[in-house]
């Protein structure tokens, strides 16, 4: 998830950029950079391209301007969150073949093999980014289209024809120094429509400051900015006519997308997240899951641990499930600060997966050099690129998330759980376990999640109503079976972080050892049961809490009869794969949480006592 900002207008540009990439720093940031035409009403042999850019926060850059900045009133930056290609100066954007420019945000699916083709036509490239090989189609395209007004308008709709993944891409050419082009699929951009100025930025408040009148693109727009005017045309070239909305929100509101807070945005940006987390990933014929290039041979695997802290830890935990049930490689699911302390038994042959959304958890890192140490090799799955533990491991495969701002993390556990969905399907794949039949039909199941994120996310309104219903309680229990019982745990731990109730995640079958002592008349039990394997076994249990006067809310598969009378209240979910609807249900417990904890009025977005990255021990 970067940041992105283009303007033509009079002002002088290098600043205006500046400003509004701070206003896109909680995007994420690990380098930035900006492109400005000068000279743009000089003769072409005049103009020129200046790019100034470099890894870092935007302190960096703006200590390379000083002094030094371009000048002129056609321009783009952009603030990066590495996806493809470490953070270096190398990789900032904005890149640039010949007299092009773009800053691109996204994922580029099929930039391989658009890279082979341009090199075997002569092309060479500065950079490992996905990015820059849009500035070369962009050009030769260029070499195509006669003179005119919408030269660089035509070339961009020709060369993202190319393009397979998401973007939204903001070009500047000097041989065409009267118009800025962008593009949108997929991520998001949003025009601003000044008088003589019009702007371009991946979120409203870059543009705060210049306007409140601004046009948000739908996918497959390109536009072209000029001073006077923006146009929108579709990548078939026909105009399109998109409405103009006025902005009446705050700054602050703006950055959280109107949301009341960070995590409220994040957990409604889980479908988003989670298509980004398939992309370019999944093999629909033959079905299989591809590792980002990494093959793993499930007959020289030993062993196979998963190491994490935390919210990790409960999706390491269903990863155990994914992985036992899809390729029957037995996993030991380890908390990393135990791990590392206890002389752990892992030697060569061993293969440990670190999970991890910041990257830079102490005990994760510790526990993975002490493995690594051992001789296992490491394989991790991480949010932030090239943070401590994927630049520790031998391979790494990113949630691509985006950044994730509130503490209690959220996206970033259903985006891991993505992750090791597809881990389990590519062992089951490599080991021969998983039929083609069976794998097809998880491909399938995988594919269908954002959709039905969407649809569960639908509940948001009557979890607020349980929220102001129990929210004066104590304690609360949470309980699950199976796949469900680790979001048992994590439901109670997203209540515990933000609204400080005391609650407890239980599997379902352990009730009777001891919990069902704390249940009477007082006691919210939130239960887990989908239909699965467990869910016959989940009613017994449920019956057992109603025996004892809880109250009962129970999650489960949407059209269900049996629960009605059983439970006080029922959530509905859409259908899914038993081992995928982990990822369903937890979120009505993120907004159950988010929902108590709002209505208790604590600082949702930064809990008391806890760090989003804990880098010490
Ligand atoms: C902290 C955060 C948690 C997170 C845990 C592990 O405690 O508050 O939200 O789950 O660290 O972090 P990691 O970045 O390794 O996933």
């Amino acid at each position: 998830m970067c940041g992105i900002i283009g303007y033509i207008g009079p002002k002088q540009v290098t600043t205006l950029l500046v400003e509004g990439l701070r206003r896109l720093e909680y995007r994420g940031y690990d380098s930035a950079g900006v492109a400005v035409i000068t000279n743009p009403s000089s003769p072409s042999s005049t103009r020129e391209l200046q790019i100034v850019r470099c890894r870092g926060k935007l302190s960096e850059l703006e200590g390379q301007l000083a002094g030094a900045a371009p000048q002129g009133n056609v321009g783009i930056g952009h603030t990066r969150w590495a996806t493809h290609g470490r953070p270096s100066d190398e990789n900032a954007h904005p890149h640039r073949f010949e007299s092009v420019a773009v800053v691109h945000n996204g994922i580029i699916e099929n930039y391989l093999s658009l890279k082979r083709s341009l090199s075997e036509r002569g092309h060479s490239f500065s950079s490992e980014t996905d990015t820059e090989i849009i500035a070369h189609l962009i050009w030769e395209e260029l070499q195509r289209v006669a003179p005119g007004p919408d030269r660089l308008l035509t070339a961009t709709q020709r060369a993202l024809k190319h393009l397979e993944g998401a973007y939204a891409v903001v070009v500047l050419c000097t041989d065409t120094p009267d118009e800025v082009v962008c593009a949108k699929s997929a991520s998001p951009l949003v025009l601003g429509l000044g008088d003589g100025e019009n702007l371009i930025a991946s979120d409203v408040p870059a543009l705060l400051p210049h306007t409140r009148r601004v046009i948000f693109l739908e996918e497959g727009d390109l536009a072209q900015l000029t001073r006077e005017k923006v146009r929108v045309i579709g990548l078939d070239g026909v105009e399109r006519k998109r409405p103009e909305r006025v902005i009446t929100w705050s700054l602050l509101a703006a950055e959280k997308a109107g949301y009341k807070h960070f995590m409220l945005k994040e957990i409604f940006e889980q479908p988003r997240a989670v298509t980004d987390t398939l992309r370019g990933r999944l093999s629909h014929a033959p079905a299989d899951a591809l590792l980002d290039g990494y093959d793993i041979d499930p007959s020289k695997v030993k062993r196979l641990f998963v190491l994490a802290c935390g919210t990790s830890f409960h999706a390491s935990l269903v990863g155990k499930y994914l992985i036992e049930a899809l390729a029957r490689i037995p996993v030991e699911v380890d908390l990393a600060s135990e791990f590392r302390y206890r002389d752990p038994i892992v030697s060569s042959g061993d293969l440990v997966v670190a999970v991890s959304q910041s990257g830079e958890t102490a005990d994760t890192l510790a526990a993975i050099r002490e493995a690594q140490k051992k001789g296992a090799q490491i394989f991790s799955i991480a949010n932030v690129v090239d943070s401590s533990i994927p630049r520790t491991s031998q391979h790494s495969l990113y949630t691509h998330a985006g950044p994730e701002i509130g503490v209690a993390s959220t996206k970033a556990f259903t985006t891991q759980l993505v992750a090791l969905a597809l881990l389990a399907l590519h062992l089951g794949r490599r080991s021969g376990r998983l039929s083609e039949e069976a794998a097809q039909a998880f491909v399938h199941d995988l594919t269908s999640l954002p959709a039905k994120l969407t649809q569960v996310l639908q509940t948001a309104e009557q979890l607020q109503q349980l929220a102001r219903t129990y929210g004066h309680c104590r304690d609360m229990l949470y309980l699950g079976r199976g796949p469900q019982f680790p979001i048992a745990l994590e439901g109670a731990l997203k209540l515990k972080e933000i609204s400080y109730i005391h609650a407890e995640g239980y599997a379902a079958g352990e009730m009777k050892h001891g919990p069902i002592a704390l249940i009477d008349e007082g006691l919210p039990v939130l239960v887990l049961a989908p239909h699965d394997g467990g869910y016959e076994k989940v009613l017994s249990n449920l019956s057992e809490v109603k025996a004892r006067g809880g109250h009962v809310i129970a999650i489960t598969t949407e059209g269900d009869h049996s629960l009605r009378t059983l439970a006080d209240h029922v959530i509905e979910v859409p259908a899914v794969h038993p081992l995928l609807a982990p990822i369903i249900t937890v979120v009505p417990l993120q907004l159950f949480a988010y929902y108590v904890a709002d209505f208790k009025g604590t600082d949702v977005d930064q809990p008391r006592n806890l760090a989003k990255s804990v880098t010490v021990e």
